[in-house]
Formats: structure tokens, C-alpha cells, sequence
């Protein structure tokens, strides 16, 4: 009699979990199928005024854009679509979990440092995977996240698998939501390590999830990473204007520069802050945020990164609403259908990067992100990068596939999919050159 009763409750499990992946689907399926991926079917639209503050004044010098335009502008962003981060949290240890002067065939250092962070009787520890060139005394570097463990991004076998909460993936053996040995290198293809060490630079990257789990869905949660340290008495989500994910995850960025600042080995003046996809999304926020970041580089990152919301082409707000709300702050839902009544678009976060240069990377068949709207939001925060004499993008054409084009601000749409390739990389090693070195 039990076990029939269990084997009922495991069919209807499973028949409601078969009913959730359907409708899950089905939806983005409608979300899809919606989007727009014809050029003549965008609509017209005038973004917001760059250089007219909230009270009208016409901001016309550096200074008032500093001191003016682009606070208002980090704020609107705080608001609307990231929230702000609450507070203040420090490093409050850290520890070398590892290091070899030895690493990569004998011409890298490797560290493996283990942050802590400790609020409120709670205690969070960020993995930080850093490779450095043997023979640079300080070296520039570049630094973003990755999706699933530090050990991912290549196959030597002393990278620390995380212990925090992953997306299970069956291609890299991960199930029952944990990090395992299995992923080892999986994702080396997106990491061209040895051709950055060559060139010269360092590369620091740490698991996102370990800042922050990506829950979707019916999973989203935020009891767990960095949000519960920074909560108010009795809090148990963030404010409708607090943060989401993308700000939780560039706060992380930022610990990672407290860090550099403090290691002898790295030039902390000349870090370059690199993301793909959502973690673009996030590089960009990051890079915005915290102006020590000398170099922002954001690869496919769509909509809620560089490309402009208001051409509502391919990915749109709304869908990320329904799919992606723990990304963003709850306020974002109120644009769902309305990019318009937006007070920002995406050019103006690439303009609150300016005057530090900026790398916008598409991929031909990664129409879902918009490569134009990416391409274009480069153009239209050019004005700002030309307040400080700085070129940007000089025409609202794009430029042919696979024919970088590098200024203050670099752009890049190559042939192949939604992914981080070595042509991405030497594209960047060569901005990087031409500004940190
Ligand atoms: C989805 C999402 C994008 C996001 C991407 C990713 O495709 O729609 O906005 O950039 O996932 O982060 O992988």
C-alpha cells in the first residue's frame, strides 16, 4: 500500500515537473516567436538626451558631466534596471589556497585566493583563479566571470572545483546542482589562457555562482549568496529598487579589484574587466560602477547589456522579465512592453564608461542579442567619450563581419554563434594593447 502511494507521488512529480519544462518552453517559445529580427520592422524611437540633466540644464564640459549627468545616470540605471547595491561589504579575509610558480608548462604563476566576506553572522567565500606572466613584475590583467567553476576553464589539474550551488548541465556532467571534477576544461574553448600569458597579461576569473547562484524559475531564491549579508533586520528580498543578480555579481567584480590593489604582482591600475553573455551584461555594470576598472569588454551581451532596448529587436525587457527576473531589479517590470518610458537606454550605460575605453563584441548569428542595437549603442555614446577628446564610433554604419574596428571604443561583429571564441580574445589583447600598455 506505501509504495504504491510513493509510486503515485513520484508520477505525479513528475508529471507536474514534465507540465512545468512544457509550459516553460512554450512561453519562450511565444517569446520567441514574437521577437523581431527584421530590420524594417523596428520601430522608430528617440533615446534619452545624453547631455540634458533631470533639471534641463545642458551639461556642455567634463565637470558637469562628471559631477552632474553621469551620477544621475548611475542612479536612473540603480532604479530601473540593476538596483542598487545596499550597502557597504569589505573583504574581511583572505587566504592563499594555492599558488605555483610553475603553472601552465612553467611560464605562468598560478594563485588560487579564497575571499571572505563575513556580515551579520553570515560568512560567504569567493574562489579567485589567477594566472600571472612570469616574467612581467606588475602585471595588467583582465578579469570576469565564469558560469561554472574555475576548473572549467582549463584542464590544469590544480584548479579548486567550487563547493556553491550550480546549474546542472549533463554535457558537463553536472547534476544534483554541484560543481564536480567531471567539468574540468569543459569551457577551455572560451579561455584562450595561454595566448593571454603570451601577450603579456594576466587573467583572474572566478565561479559567478559562488557571489551569487543563477537560480531560474521556480528556483529563484535570494536567501543565498551575497544578497543575505547585506539585508536589513527581517529583510528577506531586495527592495523593488534593490539589487537583482547583475548587481550582486558586479559587486563581486569590484571586491576582486580591492584585491588586486593589495597583490603585488598585479597592476591594479590597468585591469580590464571581461564578460560574456549575462556576465556581460554584468562586465558593463561593473564597469560603470567602479571607474578603477581601466578597460571594459562586453561580449554578446544583448539585451540589458550593450544593446539598445528601444529597437525592441530580438530579445526584448519584457521576456526578460518573465524568464531572467532575478537578474534585474523589480522596478525593471515596469517596462516590460514600454522600452520607451524608460529614462535610460544602453548607450548611456557604454557612456558611463567613458572616457576609459570600451570593447563591444557581437556574433553574426547571435541575432537574439542585437549585434546592431550593440553596435549602435558605441555610436551614441560617442559624444560623451568626444567631450573628453576621445574618438568613438564615427558612423552609424556597421562595420563588415569579422573587421574590428578600434578606437576609444572598439567594435567587433565575427561569423559563429553566442559564444567567446580566440578571434574575441586576440581582438581584445590587441585593445589592450593599444590602451594598458
Ligand atoms: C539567454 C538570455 C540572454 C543572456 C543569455 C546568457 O539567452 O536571453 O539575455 O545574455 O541567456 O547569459 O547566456
Amino acid at each position: 500500500m506505501e509504495s504504491i502511494k510513493l509510486t503515485e507521488t513520484y508520477i505525479n512529480l513528475y508529471v507536474r515537473l514534465i507540465f512545468v519544462i512544457l509550459l516553460t518552453f512554450a512561453l519562450f517559445k511565444a517569446a520567441n516567436g514574437q521577437a523581431i529580427y527584421d530590420e524594417s520592422k523596428v520601430p522608430e524611437y528617440a533615446l534619452p538626451e545624453l547631455f540634458v540633466a533631470q533639471d534641463g540644464e545642458k551639461i556642455t564640459d567634463q565637470e558637469s558631466w562628471m559631477k552632474k549627468r553621469r551620477p544621475e545616470i548611475v542612479a536612473l540605471f540603480e532604479e530601473n534596471i540593476y538596483g542598487k547595491i545596499p550597502g557597504k561589504l569589505k573583504i574581511s579575509s583572505w587566504k592563499v589556497l594555492e599558488e605555483s610558480q610553475d603553472a601552465l608548462g612553467g611560464k605562468a604563476i598560478r594563485k588560487q585566493i579564497l575571499l571572505t566576506f563575513k556580515k551579520k553572522g553570515k560568512e560567504l567565500g569567493v574562489n579567485l583563479l589567477i594566472y600571472l606572466p612570469k616574467n612581467i613584475e606588475k602585471a595588467p590583467l583582465f578579469v570576469g566571470y565564469n558560469f561554472y567553476g574555475n576548473h572549467t576553464i582549463t584542464n590544469d589539474p590544480a584548479v579548486v572545483v567550487p563547493g556553491s550551488w550550480s546549474r546542472n548541465n549533463i554535457d558537463f556532467g553536472i547534476s544534483e546542482n554541484k560543481p564536480t571534477e567531471n567539468s574540468r576544461g569543459t569551457r577551455e574553448s572560451r579561455w584562450a589562457v595561454e595566448k593571454i600569458i603570451d601577450a603579456g597579461y594576466g587573467l583572474a576569473t572566478m565561479y559567478y555562482g559562488d557571489v551569487d547562484p543563477d537560480k531560474f524559475g521556480s528556483e529563484v531564491d535570494f536567501s543565498d549568496g551575497v544578497h543575505p549579508l547585506l539585508y536589513k533586520k527581517g529583510q528577506t528580498m531586495p527592495l523593488p529598487n534593490e539589487w537583482g543578480a547583475i548587481s550582486a555579481w558586479a559587486w563581486g567584480l569590484s571586491r576582486t579589484m580591492d584585491y588586486f590593489e593589495k597583490d603585488d604582482d598585479i597592476d591594479e591600475k590597468r585591469v580590464a574587466v571581461m564578460g560574456h553573455s549575462r556576465l556581460g551584461k554584468t562586465s558593463l555594470w561593473a564597469g560603470a560602477l567602479d571607474q578603477r576598472f581601466a578597460l571594459v569588454i562586453s561580449n554578446n551581451s544583448g539585451c540589458g547589456g550593450a544593446a539598445l532596448s528601444r529597437r525592441q529587436y530580438g530579445e526584448r525587457i519584457g521576456g526578460m522579465n518573465t524568464f531572467f527576473a532575478h537578474w534585474f531589479c523589480d522596478n525593471l517590470n515596469k517596462y516590460g512592453d514600454n522600452e520607451n518610458s524608460l529614462p535610460v537606454d544602453q548607450h548611456m550605460l557604454i557612456a558611463l564608461i567613458a572616457p576609459r575605453p570600451v570593447y563591444i563584441a557581437s556574433a553574426e548569428d547571435d541575432q537574439w542579442a542585437d549585434p546592431k542595437g550593440e553596435y549602435l549603442s558605441g555610436y551614441h555614446a560617442t559624444p560623451v567619450y568626444e567631450l573628453f577628446g576621445k574618438p568613438g564610433l564615427a558612423t552609424d554604419e556597421m562595420p563588415e563581419v569579422n573587421h574590428p574596428v578600434m578606437t576609444t571604443i572598439g567594435y567587433h561583429m565575427r561569423t559563429g554563434k553566442h559564444d567567446v571564441t580566440d578571434f574575441d580574445w586576440e581582438q581584445y589583447i590587441k585593445f589592450a594593447d593599444i590602451h594598458l600598455k
